[in-house]
């Protein structure tokens, strides 16, 4: 099957707005995960002063681990499918949380200006057309030492890991989406993960972006080898030219 891409993946997530909170709930860790990724930005203070970009927002799993996480932030949180978006806006945020409907490859054109002191994306790069240029708009609206935090399932490489997820999509994940209507999307999902780089292909792409300190880090429970945070900072201009 081809990737879903752009227009046609805003419109499969628009559809799957509705089972979206459902699937997620199912799936053990997945909260609690979101909340060590976004823990694992290291940022002081609860984020007392800080501005967090959350990129790919969902129905907002994401953004609800950031403002746990980091009470004292502001966080703007974006995605491009309005479906998703109004999920996420319908429900109930503390104060400093806002919600832009604009694609990642368009935060100007939606007046989503930096510096932010950190930029978080959860399951976002797998399913952008342009990993490369998403990176390079997330660096240039990070602060100087702004850091970066992707919640990703990237493969280790490893032959099991890649056959656990084959299970877990084939026996648990696709069967339930498709009963919800969204079979197309969570085949794509397999898919996007197989076709997508490995942790260390991402961490290296990263490097290659621009970011510094990188740094992989392996989830626990059945995500191991299969999900992972990566950490980094924005380069210091000089350090990467
Ligand atoms: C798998 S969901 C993850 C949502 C949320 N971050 C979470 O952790 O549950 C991926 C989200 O990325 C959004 N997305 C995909 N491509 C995008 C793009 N180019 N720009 C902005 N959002 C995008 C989709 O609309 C979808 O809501």
């Amino acid at each position: 099957m081809t990737l879903l891409r752009d227009e046609h993946l805003a419109a499969a997530f628009d559809h799957a707005a509705r089972g979206y909170d459902l699937l997620t709930a199912a799936s053990p860790g997945y909260h609690a995960h979101l909340r060590r990724s976004a823990r694992r930005l290291g940022l002081p203070r609860y984020g007392e002063g800080l501005r967090v970009l959350d990129l790919g927002c969902g129905t907002g799993a994401s953004t609800a681990a950031l403002a746990e996480v980091l009470p004292g932030a502001r966080i703007t949180a974006v995605d491009a499918s309005a479906g998703m978006l109004e999920r996420a806006a319908a429900k109930r945020w503390p104060d400093g949380v806002d919600f832009v409907h604009a694609p990642a490859e368009g935060l100007a054109d939606a007046s989503v200006n930096g510096p932010f002191d950190a930029v978080f994306a959860a399951y976002l790069f797998r399913n952008v057309s342009d990993p490369d240029a998403v990176l390079a708009t997330v660096r240039d609206v990070l602060a100087p030492d702004g850091r970066l935090g992707v919640h990703e399932y990237t493969l280790s490489g490893r032959r099991a890991d890649r056959a656990v997820w084959t299970a877990v999509c084939r026996g648990l994940v696709q069967p339930v989406a498709t009963v919800l209507g969204d079979g197309q999307l969570y085949r794509y999902l397999w898919r996007s993960v197989v076709d997508f780089d490995t942790a260390d292909a991402f961490a290296d792409r990263l490097r290659a972006a621009g970011f510094e300190h990188v740094r992989t880090l392996p989830l626990p429970g059945w995500e191991t080898g299969i999900t992972h945070t990566f950490v980094a900072r924005r380069a210091r201009p000089e350090a990467a030219e």
